[in-house]
């Protein structure tokens, strides 16, 4: 992993962050909810032992495994599948996520397509009492109990929710379903390395323990840096940050990233609004805006370096060569425009180098928070419309 904070990035006085960024260093180790800094607290030895077990056994029984959550209860596992499967070839089971809208043309259709195939269910939310995946489990239960026996379906679903209080806990209890905790003190966004993601991630046939390796291995500094960074930048008014990649098994990556630091930091009439480009895709319609438009955009440019598969061109130079020579050129052409770019670079594409990149930027996310004083583990903004909508439904029901 390599971080290149200079190159295409306007000058920042770190220092001036020292006695901010130690105060950050007390509050992470004491807050609450800040249990998934210390990875040792986001699984135990026993959790993920029992989670590889289950793992190896979905993947005999089934054909394809729903995994119903959304927000934090998704993105993550999502991205890390689909950062490291192959872009044509359905993993075995085939993971599902449902559960993450409203549509029911996606639950009709998806009813269609797994109802004649052997079907495991692992419904996932902290609090319980979310409305998407609730209403998406209540329609797929329906049809599972008209399909499987009572023994027969505690096998194939699986609730992984809060450790101590949720309805579904009480649900799991009651139909001796098989159970899996999210952390307390561990919130949506901040769960890819407990339960929520490791499990769904593991179905997928990745390697979980190589994920865990990689976030050990992040290098804290660079995360505070890249923090401090995005806090100065934000000071002068640069308000937007775009993830950028160059390649397509990167974009659900970037769905998991809005999230993260948009829960994290955009309150309190604060905070930098996420949005991502996938390049050279982007270039050709947002690229205008990124060259030319207002200058309130900076970019972290997230680029796999090395070599996959050498496609020879006719330029004498592989396709791959000439991806890494566009991510330059266009970091280059951006900053000439006035848009500073932050560039991250991996070699590869695997579980240890995403598990850095998970790391990395939850640990980066909050520190933004602390840094704009803003609770970093909170989502009030979310709940609002949960509210409204809820007041609609239940006073159109009576
Ligand atoms: O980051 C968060 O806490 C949220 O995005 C939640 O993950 C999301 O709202 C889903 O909540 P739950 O897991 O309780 O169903």
């Amino acid at each position: 992993m390599r971080f290149d904070y200079e190159t295409y990035m306007k000058k920042i006085n770190y220092e001036k962050y020292t006695k901010d960024i130690e105060g950050i260093n007390d509050n992470l180790v004491t807050d609450s909810m800040t249990d998934w800094y210390n990875i040792e607290k986001c699984i135990t030895k026993e959790e993920l032992n029992e989670i590889k077990e289950t793992a190896e056994f979905v993947r005999k029984n089934c054909d394809v495994f729903l995994v119903i959550g959304i927000g934090g209860s998704f993105l993550g596992a999502k991205s890390v599948i689909e950062a490291l499967t192959n872009y044509f070839e359905k993993t075995k089971p085939e993971v599902i996520f449902v559960g993450t809208s409203l549509s029911s043309d996606y639950l009709y259709e998806l009813y269609e397509h797994i109802k004649d195939k052997e079907v495991m269910i692992n419904l996932i939310s902290k609090s319980g009492s979310t409305l998407e995946p609730n209403l998406a489990f209540e329609y797929l239960m329906d049809k599972m109990e008209k399909k499987y026996s009572k023994e027969e379906l505690s096998k194939r679903v699986i609730i992984t929710t809060d450790r101590y209080e949720s309805k579904l806990l009480d649900l799991a209890l009651e139909k001796d379903y098989r159970r899996f905790s999210v952390p307390t003190q561990i919130g949506g966004r901040y769960s890819v390395l407990t339960p929520v993601g490791l499990l769904p991630i593991a179905v997928a046939g990745l390697d979980i323990d190589k994920l865990l390796l990689g976030a050990r291995k992040c290098d804290k500094d660079e995360a505070i840096k890249y923090a401090i960074i995005r806090n100065e930048l934000y000071s002068q008014g640069y308000y937007i940050e775009s993830f950028t990649i160059y390649e397509e098994k990167m974009l659900y990556f970037t769905e998991w990233l809005k999230q993260l630091f948009a829960e994290t930091q955009g309150k309190d009439n604060k905070g930098i609004l996420p949005i991502s480009v996938l390049n050279t895709r982007d270039l050709h319609s947002l690229g205008q805006y990124y060259q030319e438009g207002k200058r309130i955009i900076f970019e972290t440019v997230i680029n796999i370096v090395k070599e996959r598969k050498n496609i020879k061109t006719n330029y004498g130079k592989s396709l791959n060569d000439i991806n890494n020579i566009a991510c330059d050129a266009v970091a280059k052409a951006h900053y000439n425009g006035g848009v500073y770019s932050n560039i991250i670079e991996l070699d590869e594409l695997n579980e240890e180098t995403i598990g850095y990149l998970i790391y990395f930027f939850e640990l980066s996310a909050a520190i933004g928070g602390y840094l704009l004083h803003v609770n970093p583990f909170d989502q009030p903004g979310v709940s609002e419309y949960k509210r409204i909508m809820m007041e609609v439904i239940n006073n159109d029901s009576i």
